[in-house]
Protein backbone atom coordinates (compact mmCIF):
# COMPACT_ATOMS: atom_id res chain seq x y z
CA UNK A 1 0.00 0.00 0.00
CA UNK A 2 1.41 3.67 -0.75
CA UNK A 3 1.71 5.80 2.26
CA UNK A 4 0.53 9.07 2.46
CA UNK A 5 2.34 12.21 1.15
CA UNK A 6 4.58 13.50 3.70
CA UNK A 7 3.23 17.17 3.13
CA UNK A 8 -0.45 15.44 3.97
CA UNK A 9 0.77 13.81 7.20
CA UNK A 10 2.36 16.35 8.52
CA UNK A 11 -0.89 18.73 7.50
CA UNK A 12 -2.81 16.51 9.86
CA UNK A 13 -0.13 15.71 12.70
CA UNK A 14 0.45 19.95 12.92
CA UNK A 15 -3.54 20.70 13.05
CA UNK A 16 -4.47 17.66 15.37
CA UNK A 17 -1.78 18.96 17.71
CA UNK A 18 -3.22 22.97 17.00
CA UNK A 19 -6.70 21.32 17.88
CA UNK A 20 -5.63 19.69 21.21
CA UNK A 21 -3.70 23.01 21.76
CA UNK A 22 -7.02 25.35 21.10
CA UNK A 23 -8.99 23.30 23.17
CA UNK A 24 -7.05 22.89 26.05
CA UNK A 25 -6.38 26.71 25.88
CA UNK A 26 -10.27 27.82 25.56
CA UNK A 27 -10.38 24.94 29.00
CA UNK A 28 -8.55 27.32 30.46
CA UNK A 29 -9.55 30.55 29.51
CA UNK A 30 -13.39 29.38 30.12
CA UNK A 31 -12.46 28.00 33.94
CA UNK A 32 -9.95 31.55 34.76
CA UNK A 33 -13.33 34.05 33.23
CA UNK A 34 -15.23 31.22 35.67
CA UNK A 35 -13.41 31.94 38.80
CA UNK A 36 -12.89 35.87 37.91
CA UNK A 37 -16.53 36.57 37.58
CA UNK A 38 -17.51 33.89 40.93
CA UNK A 39 -15.34 36.64 42.78
CA UNK A 40 -16.63 39.78 41.42
CA UNK A 41 -20.07 38.38 42.61
CA UNK A 42 -18.84 37.66 45.87
CA UNK A 43 -17.17 40.46 46.43
CA UNK A 44 -20.04 42.41 44.84
CA UNK A 45 -22.38 40.77 46.95
CA UNK A 46 -20.37 40.93 50.46
CA UNK A 47 -19.95 44.69 49.27
CA UNK A 48 -23.63 44.82 49.41
CA UNK A 49 -24.34 43.20 52.45
CA UNK A 50 -22.10 45.34 54.38
CA UNK A 51 -23.76 48.39 52.91
CA UNK A 52 -27.32 46.82 54.60
CA UNK A 53 -25.52 46.34 57.71
CA UNK A 54 -24.53 49.70 57.37
CA UNK A 55 -28.08 50.88 56.53
CA UNK A 56 -30.15 48.99 59.49
CA UNK A 57 -27.39 50.14 61.98
CA UNK A 58 -28.30 53.87 61.35
CA UNK A 59 -32.47 53.14 60.28
CA UNK A 60 -33.59 50.21 61.91
CA UNK A 61 -33.96 49.08 66.04
CA UNK A 62 -35.95 46.91 65.56
CA UNK A 63 -37.85 43.78 63.15
CA UNK A 64 -40.90 46.29 63.50
CA UNK A 65 -38.53 49.19 62.13
CA UNK A 66 -37.59 47.09 59.43
CA UNK A 67 -41.22 46.05 58.25
CA UNK A 68 -42.51 49.70 57.95
CA UNK A 69 -39.87 51.39 56.87
CA UNK A 70 -38.56 49.28 54.17
CA UNK A 71 -37.84 52.15 51.82
CA UNK A 72 -33.76 52.49 53.24
CA UNK A 73 -32.77 49.12 52.53
CA UNK A 74 -34.83 49.71 48.73
CA UNK A 75 -31.85 52.34 48.02
CA UNK A 76 -29.23 49.21 48.44
CA UNK A 77 -30.94 47.28 45.83
CA UNK A 78 -32.41 49.72 43.67
CA UNK A 79 -30.40 49.49 40.04
CA UNK A 80 -29.42 45.98 40.23
CA UNK A 81 -32.03 44.09 38.85
CA UNK A 82 -30.07 40.81 39.27
CA UNK A 83 -30.37 41.32 43.33
CA UNK A 84 -32.90 40.47 46.08
CA UNK A 85 -32.94 41.32 49.30
CA UNK A 86 -34.74 38.99 51.93
CA UNK A 87 -34.94 39.90 55.49
CA UNK A 88 -35.85 37.08 58.42
CA UNK A 89 -37.13 36.71 61.64
CA UNK A 90 -33.97 34.14 62.67
CA UNK A 91 -35.72 33.24 66.02
CA UNK A 92 -38.74 32.21 64.07
CA UNK A 93 -37.74 29.84 61.06
CA UNK A 94 -39.42 30.06 57.98
CA UNK A 95 -40.34 33.69 58.57
CA UNK A 96 -40.13 36.27 55.65
CA UNK A 97 -40.17 39.52 57.24
CA UNK A 98 -39.32 41.40 53.79
CA UNK A 99 -38.07 40.67 50.19
CA UNK A 100 -37.18 43.48 47.86
CA UNK A 101 -36.22 43.38 44.43
CA UNK A 102 -37.01 41.65 41.64
CA UNK A 103 -34.30 39.69 40.68
CA UNK A 104 -35.11 36.47 39.10
CA UNK A 105 -33.31 34.36 42.26
CA UNK A 106 -35.70 36.16 44.41
CA UNK A 107 -38.09 33.34 42.90
CA UNK A 108 -36.17 30.54 43.44
CA UNK A 109 -37.81 28.50 46.20
CA UNK A 110 -34.28 29.33 49.09
CA UNK A 111 -34.03 26.71 51.38
CA UNK A 112 -33.47 28.91 54.97
CA UNK A 113 -29.29 28.86 55.74
CA UNK A 114 -29.69 27.53 59.05
CA UNK A 115 -26.46 29.53 61.11
CA UNK A 116 -25.48 30.73 64.21
CA UNK A 117 -22.45 33.16 63.79
CA UNK A 118 -22.59 36.44 62.64
CA UNK A 119 -20.16 35.81 60.04
CA UNK A 120 -20.93 36.30 56.43
CA UNK A 121 -21.58 32.87 54.66
CA UNK A 122 -22.04 31.66 50.47
CA UNK A 123 -24.34 29.39 49.41
CA UNK A 124 -24.61 28.29 45.48
CA UNK A 125 -28.31 27.43 44.21
CA UNK A 126 -28.78 25.69 41.09
CA UNK A 127 -31.93 26.74 39.35
CA UNK A 128 -34.19 24.00 37.20
CA UNK A 129 -33.01 25.94 34.40
CA UNK A 130 -29.66 25.48 35.08
CA UNK A 131 -28.16 28.63 35.62
CA UNK A 132 -26.50 29.38 39.28
CA UNK A 133 -28.16 31.38 41.75
CA UNK A 134 -25.68 32.78 44.92
CA UNK A 135 -26.77 33.78 48.16
CA UNK A 136 -25.10 35.65 51.00
CA UNK A 137 -26.16 35.95 54.24
CA UNK A 138 -25.11 37.12 57.77
CA UNK A 139 -26.77 36.96 61.11
CA UNK A 140 -27.51 40.77 62.23
CA UNK A 141 -28.14 41.95 65.63
CA UNK A 142 -30.12 45.28 65.49
CA UNK A 143 -30.11 47.66 68.56
CA UNK A 144 -32.83 46.14 70.42
CA UNK A 145 -31.02 42.92 70.61
CA UNK A 146 -33.47 41.53 68.10
CA UNK A 147 -31.95 39.01 65.63
CA UNK A 148 -32.51 39.12 62.08
CA UNK A 149 -31.26 36.60 58.83
CA UNK A 150 -29.96 38.76 55.73
CA UNK A 151 -30.04 37.22 52.71
CA UNK A 152 -28.94 39.11 49.53
CA UNK A 153 -29.30 36.74 46.57
CA UNK A 154 -27.65 36.91 42.74
CA UNK A 155 -28.95 35.89 39.96
CA UNK A 156 -26.36 35.30 37.69
CA UNK A 157 -27.89 34.46 34.44
CA UNK A 158 -26.47 37.03 32.91
CA UNK A 159 -22.45 35.41 33.68
CA UNK A 160 -24.05 32.48 32.40
CA UNK A 161 -24.87 34.40 29.10
CA UNK A 162 -21.49 35.39 28.69
CA UNK A 163 -19.82 32.36 29.19
CA UNK A 164 -22.07 30.91 26.59
CA UNK A 165 -21.30 32.89 24.12
CA UNK A 166 -17.56 32.68 24.90
CA UNK A 167 -18.13 28.75 24.40
CA UNK A 168 -20.26 29.14 20.75
CA UNK A 169 -18.15 31.37 19.55
CA UNK A 170 -14.88 29.45 20.40
CA UNK A 171 -16.58 26.88 19.01
CA UNK A 172 -17.73 28.57 15.61
CA UNK A 173 -13.63 29.49 15.30
CA UNK A 174 -12.12 26.30 16.21
CA UNK A 175 -12.98 24.84 12.93
CA UNK A 176 -11.93 27.77 10.98
CA UNK A 177 -8.41 27.97 12.95
CA UNK A 178 -8.05 24.26 12.29
CA UNK A 179 -8.70 24.68 8.36
CA UNK A 180 -6.38 27.83 8.46
CA UNK A 181 -3.48 25.79 10.12
CA UNK A 182 -3.80 22.97 8.62
CA UNK A 183 -3.74 25.07 5.12
CA UNK A 184 -1.07 27.00 6.16
CA UNK A 185 1.53 24.00 7.27
CA UNK A 186 0.54 21.62 4.24
CA UNK A 187 1.60 24.53 2.27
CA UNK A 188 4.91 25.15 4.13
CA UNK A 189 5.40 21.85 4.03
CA UNK A 190 5.11 21.45 0.42
CA UNK A 191 7.45 23.82 -0.70
CA UNK A 192 9.73 22.91 1.81
CA UNK A 193 9.92 19.86 0.02
CA UNK A 194 10.07 21.16 -3.16
CA UNK A 195 13.73 20.39 -3.73
CA UNK A 196 13.18 16.66 -3.04
CA UNK A 197 11.26 16.72 -5.85
CA UNK A 198 13.77 18.31 -8.29
CA UNK A 199 15.92 15.66 -6.20
CA UNK A 200 13.75 13.25 -7.53
CA UNK A 201 14.06 14.41 -11.67
CA UNK A 202 17.69 14.20 -11.58
CA UNK A 203 17.83 10.81 -9.80
CA UNK A 204 15.35 9.46 -12.18
CA UNK A 205 17.24 11.06 -14.93
CA UNK A 206 20.21 9.32 -14.36
CA UNK A 207 21.63 5.91 -15.94
CA UNK A 208 25.03 4.02 -16.15
CA UNK A 209 24.82 5.54 -19.49
CA UNK A 210 24.51 9.34 -18.02
CA UNK A 211 25.98 10.28 -14.90
CA UNK A 212 26.29 13.79 -15.78
CA UNK A 213 23.23 14.91 -14.24
CA UNK A 214 23.78 16.84 -10.54
CA UNK A 215 21.40 18.31 -7.96
CA UNK A 216 21.38 22.13 -7.82
CA UNK A 217 22.91 23.25 -4.74
CA UNK A 218 22.24 26.94 -4.62
CA UNK A 219 19.38 28.43 -2.53
CA UNK A 220 18.86 24.96 -0.84
CA UNK A 221 18.39 25.18 3.08
CA UNK A 222 21.45 23.71 4.64
CA UNK A 223 20.09 20.36 5.34
CA UNK A 224 19.74 19.51 2.04
CA UNK A 225 22.46 21.47 0.64
CA UNK A 226 24.91 18.61 2.64
CA UNK A 227 22.82 15.82 1.16
CA UNK A 228 22.89 17.44 -2.72
CA UNK A 229 26.93 17.99 -1.84
CA UNK A 230 27.05 14.03 -1.04
CA UNK A 231 25.21 12.79 -3.52
CA UNK A 232 26.82 14.73 -6.37
CA UNK A 233 30.22 13.86 -4.62
CA UNK A 234 28.11 9.96 -5.02
CA UNK A 235 27.61 10.34 -8.74
CA UNK A 236 31.14 12.48 -9.54
CA UNK A 237 33.08 9.48 -7.87
CA UNK A 238 30.23 6.54 -9.79
CA UNK A 239 30.76 8.45 -13.01
CA UNK A 240 34.71 8.32 -12.40
CA UNK A 241 34.19 4.39 -11.85
CA UNK A 242 31.55 3.50 -15.02
CA UNK A 243 34.17 5.62 -17.17
CA UNK A 244 37.06 3.93 -15.75
CA UNK A 245 35.26 0.33 -16.05
CA UNK A 246 34.41 1.38 -19.67
CA UNK A 247 37.84 2.64 -20.60
CA UNK A 248 39.40 -0.76 -19.33
CA UNK A 249 36.90 -2.71 -20.90
CA UNK A 250 37.25 -1.23 -24.31
CA UNK A 251 41.31 -1.61 -23.29
CA UNK A 252 41.53 -5.16 -23.00
CA UNK A 253 39.02 -5.87 -25.85
CA UNK A 254 41.64 -3.79 -27.93
CA UNK A 255 44.62 -5.38 -25.77
CA UNK A 256 42.87 -8.94 -26.74
CA UNK A 257 42.38 -8.42 -30.27
CA UNK A 258 45.55 -7.81 -31.80
CA UNK A 259 47.01 -10.97 -30.60
CA UNK A 260 43.88 -13.29 -31.24
CA UNK A 261 43.73 -12.03 -34.68
CA UNK A 262 47.77 -12.65 -34.93
CA UNK A 263 47.14 -16.31 -33.88
CA UNK A 264 44.07 -16.88 -36.14
CA UNK A 265 46.14 -15.23 -39.21
CA UNK A 266 49.28 -17.11 -38.79
CA UNK A 267 47.37 -20.49 -37.96
CA UNK A 268 45.00 -20.05 -41.14
CA UNK A 269 48.16 -19.12 -43.17
CA UNK A 270 50.25 -22.09 -42.36
CA UNK A 271 47.18 -24.34 -42.59
CA UNK A 272 46.01 -23.23 -46.37
CA UNK A 273 48.78 -25.28 -47.71
CA UNK A 274 50.99 -28.11 -46.75
CA UNK A 275 54.42 -27.51 -45.17
CA UNK A 276 57.47 -29.47 -43.61
CA UNK A 277 57.66 -30.44 -40.16
CA UNK A 278 60.39 -27.79 -38.96
CA UNK A 279 57.73 -24.86 -40.75
CA UNK A 280 55.06 -26.32 -38.47
CA UNK A 281 57.36 -26.55 -35.22
CA UNK A 282 58.32 -22.69 -35.87
CA UNK A 283 55.05 -21.44 -35.74
CA UNK A 284 54.02 -23.19 -32.98
CA UNK A 285 57.02 -21.45 -31.13
CA UNK A 286 55.49 -18.34 -32.08
CA UNK A 287 52.08 -19.06 -31.02
CA UNK A 288 53.14 -20.46 -27.60
CA UNK A 289 55.13 -17.28 -27.29
CA UNK A 290 52.19 -14.56 -27.86
CA UNK A 291 50.01 -17.18 -26.07
CA UNK A 292 52.46 -16.58 -23.34
CA UNK A 293 52.15 -13.12 -23.27
CA UNK A 294 48.33 -13.39 -23.18
CA UNK A 295 48.12 -15.95 -20.28
CA UNK A 296 50.42 -13.22 -18.27
CA UNK A 297 48.26 -10.48 -19.31
CA UNK A 298 45.17 -12.83 -17.86
CA UNK A 299 46.90 -13.22 -14.42
CA UNK A 300 48.67 -9.47 -14.30
CA UNK A 301 44.90 -8.54 -14.98
CA UNK A 302 43.47 -10.97 -11.95
CA UNK A 303 46.30 -9.48 -9.67
CA UNK A 304 45.47 -6.02 -10.64
CA UNK A 305 41.71 -6.37 -9.36
CA UNK A 306 42.42 -8.45 -6.06
CA UNK A 307 44.98 -5.73 -5.07
CA UNK A 308 42.42 -2.87 -6.35
CA UNK A 309 39.65 -4.44 -4.56
CA UNK A 310 40.73 -6.66 -1.82
CA UNK A 311 38.30 -9.42 -0.63
CA UNK A 312 39.74 -9.72 2.83
CA UNK A 313 41.71 -6.87 4.93
CA UNK A 314 45.70 -6.83 4.73
CA UNK A 315 47.07 -8.41 7.96
CA UNK A 316 51.02 -5.91 7.56
CA UNK A 317 53.85 -6.53 8.96
CA UNK A 318 57.25 -5.53 9.96
CA UNK A 319 59.35 -5.90 6.04
CA UNK A 320 63.18 -5.04 5.53
CA UNK A 321 63.01 -3.06 2.52
CA UNK A 322 66.71 -3.72 1.75
CA UNK A 323 66.19 -7.52 2.14
CA UNK A 324 63.47 -7.49 -0.53
CA UNK A 325 65.56 -5.57 -2.57
CA UNK A 326 68.66 -7.84 -2.56
CA UNK A 327 66.39 -10.99 -3.03
CA UNK A 328 64.05 -9.31 -6.07
CA UNK A 329 67.93 -8.18 -7.38
CA UNK A 330 69.26 -11.86 -7.33
CA UNK A 331 66.30 -12.84 -8.85
CA UNK A 332 66.45 -10.55 -11.46
CA UNK A 333 70.08 -11.21 -12.20
CA UNK A 334 69.99 -12.69 -15.21
CA UNK A 335 68.22 -10.27 -17.50
CA UNK A 336 70.59 -8.02 -15.85
CA UNK A 337 73.69 -10.27 -16.65
CA UNK A 338 72.35 -10.26 -20.12
CA UNK A 339 72.77 -6.56 -20.82
CA UNK A 340 75.42 -5.95 -19.25
CA UNK A 341 73.92 -3.90 -16.29
CA UNK A 342 74.78 -4.59 -12.77
CA UNK A 343 72.58 -3.83 -10.08
CA UNK A 344 73.32 -2.23 -6.59
CA UNK A 345 71.08 -1.91 -3.39
CA UNK A 346 72.13 0.77 -0.99
CA UNK A 347 70.31 2.17 2.41
CA UNK A 348 67.89 0.99 4.50
CA UNK A 349 64.62 1.52 5.48
CA UNK A 350 61.54 -0.84 7.32
CA UNK A 351 57.75 -0.27 6.42
CA UNK A 352 54.72 -1.79 7.32
CA UNK A 353 52.72 -4.03 4.81
CA UNK A 354 52.77 -7.18 3.01
CA UNK A 355 56.03 -8.69 1.99
CA UNK A 356 54.90 -10.42 -1.84
CA UNK A 357 53.07 -7.33 -2.79
CA UNK A 358 55.95 -5.54 -2.09
CA UNK A 359 57.95 -7.71 -3.93
CA UNK A 360 56.13 -7.45 -7.10
CA UNK A 361 55.98 -3.83 -6.72
CA UNK A 362 59.98 -3.89 -6.89
CA UNK A 363 60.54 -6.60 -9.24
CA UNK A 364 58.15 -4.46 -11.88
CA UNK A 365 60.20 -1.58 -11.52
CA UNK A 366 63.21 -3.16 -11.49
CA UNK A 367 62.04 -5.57 -14.69
CA UNK A 368 61.02 -2.14 -16.07
CA UNK A 369 64.49 -0.17 -15.43
CA UNK A 370 66.50 -3.05 -16.64
CA UNK A 371 64.56 -3.31 -20.12
CA UNK A 372 64.76 0.37 -20.19
CA UNK A 373 68.26 0.52 -18.99
CA UNK A 374 71.11 1.41 -21.42
CA UNK A 375 73.80 -1.99 -22.35
CA UNK A 376 76.64 -1.83 -19.43
CA UNK A 377 74.72 1.21 -17.05
CA UNK A 378 73.75 0.83 -13.64
CA UNK A 379 70.56 0.17 -11.83
CA UNK A 380 70.27 1.76 -8.41
CA UNK A 381 68.13 0.53 -5.51
CA UNK A 382 68.27 3.30 -3.33
CA UNK A 383 66.72 3.41 0.08
CA UNK A 384 66.11 6.19 2.36
CA UNK A 385 64.31 6.74 5.88
CA UNK A 386 62.95 10.59 5.93
CA UNK A 387 60.78 11.98 9.11
CA UNK A 388 57.60 10.97 8.29
CA UNK A 389 58.68 8.45 4.61
CA UNK A 390 60.69 5.61 3.56
CA UNK A 391 61.42 6.11 0.27
CA UNK A 392 62.42 3.34 -1.93
CA UNK A 393 64.01 4.62 -5.38
CA UNK A 394 64.67 2.80 -8.51
CA UNK A 395 67.01 4.68 -11.10
CA UNK A 396 68.19 3.75 -14.57
CA UNK A 397 70.24 5.55 -17.00
CA UNK A 398 68.46 5.44 -20.76
CA UNK A 399 66.65 7.18 -22.95
CA UNK A 400 64.10 8.24 -20.91
CA UNK A 401 60.28 9.00 -20.51
CA UNK A 402 59.02 12.45 -22.48
CA UNK A 403 57.36 14.63 -19.87
CA UNK A 404 53.78 14.30 -22.14
CA UNK A 405 53.31 10.26 -20.43
CA UNK A 406 54.54 10.73 -17.11
CA UNK A 407 50.89 11.69 -16.30
CA UNK A 408 49.39 8.13 -17.78
CA UNK A 409 52.31 6.12 -17.36
CA UNK A 410 50.42 4.43 -14.09
CA UNK A 411 47.37 4.03 -16.53
CA UNK A 412 46.19 0.07 -17.08
CA UNK A 413 47.87 -0.79 -20.55
CA UNK A 414 49.23 2.80 -21.01
CA UNK A 415 53.17 2.32 -23.02
CA UNK A 416 54.98 4.83 -24.43
CA UNK A 417 55.96 2.33 -27.60
CA UNK A 418 52.65 -0.01 -27.49
CA UNK A 419 54.16 -2.04 -30.21
CA UNK A 420 57.94 -1.88 -29.19
CA UNK A 421 56.12 -2.68 -25.60
CA UNK A 422 54.08 -5.95 -26.70
CA UNK A 423 57.25 -7.28 -28.92
CA UNK A 424 59.41 -7.37 -25.40
CA UNK A 425 56.55 -9.03 -24.50
CA UNK A 426 54.98 -6.30 -21.71
CA UNK A 427 51.46 -5.81 -20.92
CA UNK A 428 51.23 -2.64 -20.17
CA UNK A 429 49.64 -3.42 -16.54
CA UNK A 430 52.75 -3.73 -14.68
CA UNK A 431 52.78 -0.14 -13.41
CA UNK A 432 49.28 0.06 -12.94
CA UNK A 433 49.48 -2.50 -10.32
CA UNK A 434 52.80 -0.94 -8.22
CA UNK A 435 50.23 1.95 -8.16
CA UNK A 436 47.40 -0.02 -6.74
CA UNK A 437 49.79 -1.90 -4.36
CA UNK A 438 51.28 1.30 -3.09
CA UNK A 439 47.60 2.86 -2.45
CA UNK A 440 47.30 -0.49 -0.08
CA UNK A 441 49.91 0.71 1.58
CA UNK A 442 48.51 4.13 1.90
CA UNK A 443 51.89 5.20 0.11
CA UNK A 444 52.12 6.68 -3.10
CA UNK A 445 54.58 6.10 -6.76
CA UNK A 446 56.01 9.19 -7.98
CA UNK A 447 58.34 9.18 -11.45
CA UNK A 448 61.22 11.31 -12.92
CA UNK A 449 63.26 11.51 -15.82
CA UNK A 450 65.25 13.34 -17.84
CA UNK A 451 65.78 12.41 -21.58
CA UNK A 452 68.49 10.72 -22.28
CA UNK A 453 69.69 10.40 -18.91
CA UNK A 454 68.21 9.11 -15.09
CA UNK A 455 64.68 7.45 -14.72
CA UNK A 456 63.56 7.24 -10.99
CA UNK A 457 60.18 5.44 -9.83
CA UNK A 458 59.76 6.14 -5.92
CA UNK A 459 58.29 3.98 -4.02
CA UNK A 460 57.24 6.67 -0.85
CA UNK A 461 55.90 4.41 2.32
CA UNK A 462 54.34 6.03 5.60
CA UNK A 463 56.49 5.50 8.09
CA UNK A 464 55.43 2.95 10.54
CA UNK A 465 55.60 4.16 14.10
N1 LIG B 1 62.52 2.84 -16.54
C1 LIG B 1 61.78 3.18 -17.60
N2 LIG B 1 62.38 3.86 -18.61
C2 LIG B 1 61.66 4.23 -19.70
N3 LIG B 1 60.35 3.92 -19.89
C3 LIG B 1 59.74 3.23 -18.94
C4 LIG B 1 60.41 2.81 -17.74
N4 LIG B 1 59.53 2.15 -16.99
C5 LIG B 1 58.38 2.13 -17.69
N5 LIG B 1 58.47 2.76 -18.84
C6 LIG B 1 57.40 2.98 -19.84
O1 LIG B 1 56.17 2.84 -19.17
C7 LIG B 1 55.36 1.89 -19.85
C8 LIG B 1 54.47 1.19 -18.86
O2 LIG B 1 55.22 0.35 -18.02
P1 LIG B 1 54.55 -0.92 -17.40
O3 LIG B 1 55.51 -1.55 -16.49
O4 LIG B 1 53.26 -0.50 -16.87
O5 LIG B 1 54.24 -1.83 -18.66
P2 LIG B 1 55.20 -2.80 -19.47
O6 LIG B 1 56.54 -2.78 -18.83
O7 LIG B 1 55.12 -2.39 -20.89
O8 LIG B 1 54.52 -4.20 -19.28
P3 LIG B 1 54.75 -5.26 -18.11
O9 LIG B 1 55.18 -4.47 -16.91
O10 LIG B 1 53.47 -5.93 -17.95
O11 LIG B 1 55.81 -6.18 -18.62
C9 LIG B 1 56.31 1.00 -20.56
O12 LIG B 1 55.71 0.43 -21.68
C10 LIG B 1 57.41 1.93 -20.92
O13 LIG B 1 57.10 2.57 -22.14
MG1 LIG C 1 56.73 -3.27 -16.70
Amino acid sequence: MRSARLSVKLGITVTAMCAVLVVVMATFALASIWRQLDIQAKDGLEEKLSQVEHSLAEGSSSIADIVLHPHNLRDQIVGHDNLTLTIMDSSIPRKRLLRLGEGEGGEVEQPVPKINTSALEFKEINSAEGFETLMAYKLIRLKNDQQILVILTLDRRSDYTLLKAYVKSTLIALPLILLLVGGCAWWVVHRGLKPLRAFRRVAESISARDLSHRMKVQGLPEELSDLAHAVNFMLHRLDGDVQQLAQFSDDLAHELRSPMNNLMGTAQVTLSRERPPHEYKQVLESCTEELERLSRMVSQMLFLASVSQPSAPLTFSSVDLQDEANKVSELFAISAEEKKISVEVSGEGKVLGDKLMIQRAISNLLSNAIRHGSPGSTVTLGLSTLADEVILAVSNVGEGIEGEHLPRLFDRFYRVHPSRSRQQGGTGLGLAIVRSIMSLHEGRVTVSSELGRITTFSLIFPKST
